[in-house]
């Protein structure tokens, strides 16, 4: 076993609650270097490709690992299988050197978040650190060290089943939102038991796959890789994310595990990251099938040429970088590069001083603090979409509620995709929490009608129909389930699937009050129904605490405060369709567009005017990115500006005063857009550069302030040179991205 010749710095940390504490045993990063120095040293080639090489599952796996064959493990969630195999490396292999056991903890461990892009729904970075916080405590505590998370790709396309993992459409709010997760998980000393390694995926523009088929194609030109696609990855590298994993799909023409100029240029040489890159399952061998690579040993060649340090899945290193060094086709001094940054983590996780993992010594997992803050996360990411003559919130009075839909009482589907670790008996449905609020004082008629969300069957409208006749108001719980989003999961047509339509339509015609709740994996096209109900709380998949949560806002226990992180569209061929999209020669304008079916017959061409629109959609959304309504209304005033003019390398502060106009204490997300007007590459009509959460109560105003400095208007021009031009900006203080209060200032030399 490999013996500590070091004297380490050994921290106590006194961990949730004074009941535990747990040892933190960082490393100077100089020590660590030393550490390494001397573990290389004394590897072997077979060594060394081992820790490149990553694992499925622990069982059967003993041999190798005590063969110093297998550096990391994947999916095992057993803590005493994770032991076994850890005690295995470290007491019986030649080098000791521990097993990194990593897992895909997305939106939580057993205690289930909001998806991810619920999580973005509460603009709340704070709340989704405190989150990551809690996952990593509980998946720590069964000896899980690493996560696959978060994804920071940037999505625009709600055809995508992976846009319910992304935090939406927004690199600035994806970039707060992956450093809150990366903070929550890492903490900043890795070395504690409860730290996990965060992972920014898929490195990069996986979100940009054409037509929203996953594992697709994307063609992104440098400029707006850099300026968006790549913007989060890089705020979290300065934060200090300790891994990257690289993506399925190709990159104008190149597969993203082949790439060298992003996994080498940008992300070495120009970010001086200094963790590992891993591939994504079997992304260095589909690289086969892409047209890259003529077979295993071209992929094993061109993924480590571009930088890829670990090969999770497939076996390509384990079976050809010995071939490939003895070829001299790679050198020894990149499998070190390689093995370094691996070694590098897992000194930083203090993996060899606390290899095993005694669950007892950490909080219990589910536990209720850790569901109080699923609660919170849930309460903040749900958006209100729609509340005509204030049916919401609802009267505590009401004494008869018919609850329908195939998710309103669905344990497992409101925890939405990537929750593997869950357990269900930990669920709350909305059905379960509604029952435990109203009592005894209000009838609740539930009706599932729809076995799920895709049942086409009215077998059963009869009687959800004869519920809602005889209530005082119709909750309906529709939506998507779980499978219907996530990996490999996009769809066309993004509607409410099966009869559901059809269900609000004849619930409607009935004439009650109608609520519908929405759960979903991404934006649904429900501009269809959305004059048939009263109200929409648009709650993507809400977690474990979901039921509680839309409960709380029902009854107006806490106002709506979520808005979206993502546009809405009417109609699915609107896709892509996203706020800060560009002007164009011919931006739509509301006096030209004439529908489709107001098209007089055999009309001249140009009469209808000229414009960047569609006959059938014209070019606004369903709802605009940034939008969430509330239980008050929020006036916003007196927009002020530090100043007119700004020199380069100077800072603006940017201020409004916001106002709860009516009675009741809420939430508000303030937003700060900015438009740059021209520039030597044309810029977005609008920019998020800055966004507050503030809590006013009746009657208060605040007023919030953003600075801003020249560098945040920074962007890169024809040269791909990063630069901020003089001239002038229009800004905006908002509650969404198409209102708010406009300024102006201008940026001079
Ligand atoms: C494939 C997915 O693309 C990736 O996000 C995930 O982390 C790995 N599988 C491991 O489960």
């Amino acid at each position: 076993m490999m013996q500590n010749i070091l004297t380490f710095t050994v921290t106590i940390f006194i961990l949730l609650g004074p009941e535990m504490s747990l040892y933190s045993q960082s490393m100077s990063a100089q020590e660590i270097e030393l550490r390494i120095d001397q573990l290389i040293e004394k590897m072997t080639i077979d060594d060394k490709i081992g820790q490149m090489n990553q694992r499925n599952g622990a069982d059967g796996r003993e041999d190798a690992v005590r063969k110093g064959l297998i550096g990391s493990i994947l999916n095992e969630a057993d803590t005493d299988k994770i032991n076994a195999i850890q005690r295995i490396a470290v007491e019986e292999s030649r080098l000791g050197i521990p097993v990194l056991i990593g897992r895909d903890v997305i939106h939580g461990f057993r205690t289930i978040f909001p998806i991810p892009l619920g999580l973005a729904a509460t603009w709340n970075p704070e709340l989704v650190k405190k989150g990551a916080r809690i996952s990593a405590v509980e998946a720590a505590s069964v000896g899980i060290r690493w996560t696959f998370g978060p994804m920071m790709d940037v999505s625009r396309d709600a055809r995508w089943g992976r846009i319910a993992e992304s935090f939406g459409e927004d690199h600035y709010l994806t970039s707060e939102m992956s450093v809150a997760m990366v903070q929550g998980f890492q903490t900043d000393d890795l070395s504690r038991p409860d730290a996990i390694a965060a992972c920014a995926k898929h490195y990069v523009g996986y979100g940009a796959a054409e037509g929203g088929r996953d594992y697709n194609t994307t063609y992104i030109p440098e400029g707006l890789m850099r300026e968006v696609y790549l913007k989060p990855f890089q705020a979290s590298v300065n934060a200090g994310v300790a891994t990257i994993m690289s993506g399925f799909h190709e990159i104008n023409g190149i597969p993203a595990t082949g790439n060298t100029f992003l996994l080498k240029n940008v992300l070495r040489d120009e970010w001086n990251f200094d963790g590992f890159v891993v591939s994504d399952w079997a992304s260095i061998t589909e690289m086969i099938p892409h047209g890259f690579c003529a077979d295993e040993k071209d992929a094993a060649l061109k993924a480590i040429n571009a930088g890829v340090d670990m090969e999770m899945a497939s076996d390509a290193y384990q079976k050809f970088i010995k071939q490939l060094l003895a070829e001299n086709k790679i050198t020894m001094d990149m499998i070190d590069a390689s093995v370094r940054s691996i070694l590098r983590v897992k000194f930083k996780l203090a993996l060899f001083e606390n290899p095993y993992t005694d669950p007892s010594k950490f909080p219990a997992i589910a536990n209720p603090e850790n569901l109080e803050c699923a609660r919170e996360s849930a309460v903040q990411s749900i958006v209100m979409l729609k509340n005509d003559k204030q049916v919401l919130p609802l009267s505590k009075d009401v004494k008869r509620i018919a609850v329908i839909g195939p998710l309103a009482d669905d344990p497992f589907e409101q925890l939405g995709t990537w929750s593997f670790d869950k357990n269900i008996d930990d669920t709350q449905t909305p059905l379960q929490a509604l029952r435990e609020f109203i009592g005894e004082t209000a009838k609740i008629d539930y009706v599932k009608t729809l076995e799920t969300s895709r049942t086409k069957s009215t077998d059963e409208f009869g009687k959800a129909i004869e519920a809602v006749k005889n209530s005082d108001v119709a909750l309906l719980f529709l939506g998507e389930e779980a499978i219907l989003s996530g990996e490999a999961h996009c769809r066309a047509e993004i509607n409410l699937p099966g009869a559901q339509e059809q269900l609000i339509e004849e619930i409607h015609k009935i004439g009650k009050p109608t609520v519908l709740v929405v759960m979903a994996g991404r934006p649904l096209t429900i501009g269809s129904v959305l004059d048939k109900v009263d109200a929409v709380l648009y709650a993507f998949h809400p977690g474990t605490m979901g039921g509680p949560a839309i409960v709380d806002l029902l009854f107006g226990i806490e106002s709506p405060s979520g808005k979206l992180p993502v546009t809405f569209p009417k109609m699915v061929g609107q896709i892509p369709i996203y706020y800060n999209h560009k002007n164009t020669g011919r931006p739509p304008r509301a006096d030209s567009w004439v529908h489709i079916d107001n098209i007089p017959v055999r009309v001249w061409q140009t009469s209808l005017g000229n414009e960047s629109h569609y006959l059938d959609a014209g070019y606004t959304p369903l709802f605009p990115f940034g939008f969430g309504l509330s239980y008050t209304q929020f006036k916003y005033s007196n927009l002020k500006l530090s100043s007119k003019k700004i020199k380069l390398g100077d800072k603006i502060t940017i201020s409004a005063t916001i106002k709860n106009a009516g009675d009741v204490e809420a939430d508000e997300i303030v937003q700060l857009y900015i438009r740059d007007l021209v520039g030597d590459r044309t810029r977005p009509v609008k920019e998020l550069k800055g966004f507050q959460r503030i809590r006013l109560q009746p009657g208060e105003e605040k007023s919030v302030a953003f600075e801003i400095s020249t560098d945040d208007l920074s962007f890169y021009n024809q040269k791909m040179e990063l630069v901020t031009e003089p001239g002038l900006f229009h800004v905006w203080i908002a509650g969404d991205s198409d209102s708010g209060l406009r300024g102006e200032f201008e940026v001079v030399e």
